[in-house]
């Protein structure tokens, strides 16, 4: 193509979509540019004030570990006086520093070399000053703590105040934490945004500005406004209400739920469905002395289902020859008597191994020989 003929101009892009694809763009780029969700990075913060605070609590364990050690004799006069006592001496900084993280912790480890120079600061020349490490350290010279009933990256209150955060009836998101957005999760028997109200189930037994005390409903209750079963709102599944108002426990056998074989156990609140004996047709309750009817091999004797021992019957049941009979729960068997055995249906004698001719042998002698 040569150079007048250039690419045909389209047509003139209508001012609607060119606003659209101008904000399109924009959108995408906002995208783009936006950091990562802010649920990461608090929870980035998080982690990092953890790891400091182990690093704190390995460094006083450190201090305590060497707290008897000392240079140990054989020190010149010279060095007593030009060294610093061990106590507050480099070498014992060292000591406690490499023992401040595990090997495999990362964390741990990155932070250590990223602040070593704020740590040997401390050491000589602050800790008189500022004895507690945590917070000079984690808190307000690298920052990834704050101080208790604060949160997220500029310290703010948590719900409730600082000084009992959620009222003392919960916990703050990110307390203590550059994390978080300071909002409560409430201990189970209080609810609402600061702590205060009391959940579902539970009734108000103190309630002012700053405090908020829940108890928990009458197990009869689902809701209540005090803690006996006359105090119920509503009644739990279950429960009814009786004709003083009180909630009373339901009961649900009254309606025979339960199967045939099975009886019926009304509890507080519920009921259940139990198995009945294995000596009953149908059951009033647990046991043999329970039943409706007996089961077949069984018959009523003193008011309980007993097995029949039908070996003992008059008429004989294993009629076949050399069998025995063995009574079992419900019924009997029929087996064969000692030294023999069961041969299509017929007890025949047991044949000892020695006597065991008439059998061929069929084993395949193998030599080992047979190679391919
Ligand atoms: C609220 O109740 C608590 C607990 O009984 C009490 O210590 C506190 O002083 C009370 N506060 C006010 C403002 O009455
Ligand atoms: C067999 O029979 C007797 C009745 O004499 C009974 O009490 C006993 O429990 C029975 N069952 C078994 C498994 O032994």
């Amino acid at each position: 193509m040569g150079p007048g003929s250039s690419a045909r101009p389209g047509p003139a892009p209508r001012p609607a979509r060119t606003a659209l694809a101008v904000l399109l763009c924009a959108a995408l780029l906002l995208l783009l540019l936006l950091p990562p969700p802010a649920r990461g990075a608090g929870e980035r913060r998080r982690l990092a004030c953890s790891t400091c605070r182990g690093i704190v609590d390995r460094f006083n364990q450190g201090l305590a570990d060497t707290a008897k050690k000392n240079f140990g004799g054989g020190n010149t006069a010279w060095e007593e006086k030009t060294l610093s006592k061990y106590e507050s001496s480099e070498i014992r900084l060292v000591e406690i520093i490499e023992n401040l993280c595990d090997s495999s912790n990362f964390e741990c480890n990155n932070m250590v070399e990223e602040h070593e120079e704020h740590i040997e600061k401390w050491w000589f020349k602050l800790k008189k000053k500022y004895p507690d490490l945590f917070k000079w350290f984690c808190i307000e010279t690298i920052e990834v703590c704050c101080p208790a009933g604060t949160y997220g990256p500029d310290c703010l209150a948590c719900r409730g105040g600082s000084e009992r955060p959620c009222h003392g009836n919960g916990h703050c998101d990110g307390d203590g934490t550059r994390g978080g957005d300071g909002s409560c999760s409430c201990n189970k028997e209080y609810t609402g945004e600061f702590c205060l109200d009391c959940s579902s189930g539970y009734f108000s037994t103190l309630r002012n500005e700053t405090h908020s005390v829940c108890t928990a409903c009458h197990t009869a209750c689902k809701t209540c406004t005090g803690s006996s079963n006359k105090d119920c709102q509503d009644c739990k599944e279950g429960w009814i209400k009786d004709e003083d108002g009180a909630c009373v426990d339901l009961d649900e056998c009254a309606t025979s739920p339960c199967k045939d074989h099975q009886y019926c156990l009304n509890t507080d609140g519920s009921f259940s469905c139990k198995g009945c004996d294995a000596s009953c047709v149908g059951c009033t309750g647990e046991g043999s002395d329970k039943c409706k009817t007996c089961a077949s091999g069984y018959v009523k004797e003193d008011e309980k289902c007993t097995d029949i021992d039908e070996c003992n019957l008059p008429e004989k049941v294993c009629m076949k020859e050399n069998q025995d009979c063995v009574n079992t729960s419900g019924s009997y068997k029929c087996v064969c008597s000692k030294g023999f055995e069961d041969k299509d249906g017929t007890c025949v004698q047991t044949v000892k191994p020695g006597e065991e001719v008439e059998s061929e042998k069929t084993e395949p002698s193998h030599t080992g020989h047979d190679d391919l």
